[in-house]
């Protein structure tokens, strides 16, 4: 039997098996990530490498630099969680991967790490959307969480409201038109002088400033869809420190940020009460890095007690880019029947690109 008949039947067999523990892999952006997870909901090991310092030099990602660091830090990941787990190699069951979407390079790191691991161990190698992961850092934090629900997913690349009516099956509800609200974030902390990753200094900078000193345009004002514009938004907030800076160099930073900071958190969570209110959902679910954001959490909490919605976001470090995320995903996409064996790093993967079936 060949490597990848093995894997169809070791899948086949995992579909049925009482506890699945997985050796799960992120590398799309500038976190480097292993972790092992069992049953989709139990972090056994997670460990994470961040490139922050690295970037922040150079005041954003640099790709080429960001792939070069998972090639060195992998391997020393992978043993890492194995530690925090207290297991071997031996105990896995399979292996996941991020394969898209991120930086190409970045991507491809991690995938053909895990392909080669997965290979030698001769264990099934499963293929992970990186924003079904961030859907699934739910599952991790929230034991008792189950489809259906409205999910807002935010990130530096992506903001998107999806309906999740089960495990993997998800409608895109809207989407941005064009920058991610962690994309703007970045931006305008970048113009405000202020270190990357720009969505935490931002939110430290908001802290001391007033929130309504400074009043932003609302995209798509009247219409009834649930797309996003940020780029309005930033255009407006970039002009407003350009003319700022002309009149007074001691301008205070703190209040364009929090104005800023609570003009974006107000769009996401517009549209995403909207969404739920529109599909009778009694469930919102936050997911994505800037879902870190503290006021973004705040308003959250607030909207869903006064709307009489249960809300649920992932603990902080789940928030971020991490391979437990990517676990959880892959457990379930096992569990479904779902799990690519022929993968490569794809760039622009969509949330809603069907995973084929493998017995197809
Ligand atoms: O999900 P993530 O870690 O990586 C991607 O998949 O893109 O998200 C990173 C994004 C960055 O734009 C970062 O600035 C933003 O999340 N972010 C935040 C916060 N923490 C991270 N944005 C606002 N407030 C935060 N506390
Ligand atoms: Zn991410």
């Amino acid at each position: 039997m060949n490597y990848f008949e093995s894997s169809l039947e070791q899948l086949e067999n995992l579909k049925k098996k009482k506890d699945v523990v997985i050796l799960s892999f992120e590398s799309s952006c500038d976190e480097t990530a292993a972790a092992v997870v069992k049953n989709g909901r139990e972090v056994l090991g997670n460990a994470v490498y961040t490139q922050i310092a690295i970037h922040r030099e150079f005041g954003g990602v640099v790709p080429e630099i960001a792939s070069r660091n998972h090639v060195a830090k992998l391997p020393y990941m992978a043993d890492e969680a194995l530690k925090q787990a207290g297991m071997t190699f031996d105990e896995i069951d399979a292996v996941a991967v991020t394969s898209g979407p991120g930086l190409v390079g970045a991507l491809l790191t991690a995938v053909s790490f895990a392909k080669g691991l997965a290979f030698s161990l001769g264990k099934p190698l499963i293929a992970v959307n990186h924003m079904e992961g961030h859907v699934s850092a739910n599952f991790i934090s929230h034991k008792n969480l189950e489809p259906p629900f409205i999910c807002l997913v935010v990130s530096g690349g992506h903001t998107s409201i999806i309906r999740v009516k089960d495990y993997g099956e998800y409608d895109e509800l809207g989407s941005t038109r064009d920058d991610a609200a962690g994309e703007a974030f970045d931006k305008i902390a970048r113009v405000l002088g202020l270190p990357y990753p720009g969505g935490p200094s931002l939110q430290k900078l908001a802290r001391e400033g007033n929130a309504d000193a400074f009043s932003f345009p609302k995209a798509f004002k009247g219409e009834t869809h649930l797309d996003f514009s940020f780029s309005g938004l930033k255009t407006a907030a970039i002009n407003l420190i350009r003319k700022l800076e002309r009149s007074d160099p001691n301008y205070n930073k703190a209040d364009v940020a929090a104005s800023f900071q609570k003009a974006v958190v107000e769009t996401l969570l517009k549209n995403a009460f909207e969404a739920a209110k529109r599909f009778e959902a009694d469930r919102l679910v936050l997911a994505g890095g800037v879902c870190a954001n503290e006021l973004l959490r705040k308003k959250a909490i607030e909207m869903a007690s006064k709307n009489r919605i249960e809300l649920f976001f992932p603990e902080l470090l789940y928030c971020t880019d991490n391979a437990a995320m990517i676990g959880s995903a892959a457990y379930f996409g096992i569990k479904r029947g779902c799990a690519r064996l022929d993968l490569n790093a794809d760039p622009s993967l969509g949330m809603t690109d069907p995973a084929p079936a493998y017995l197809e």
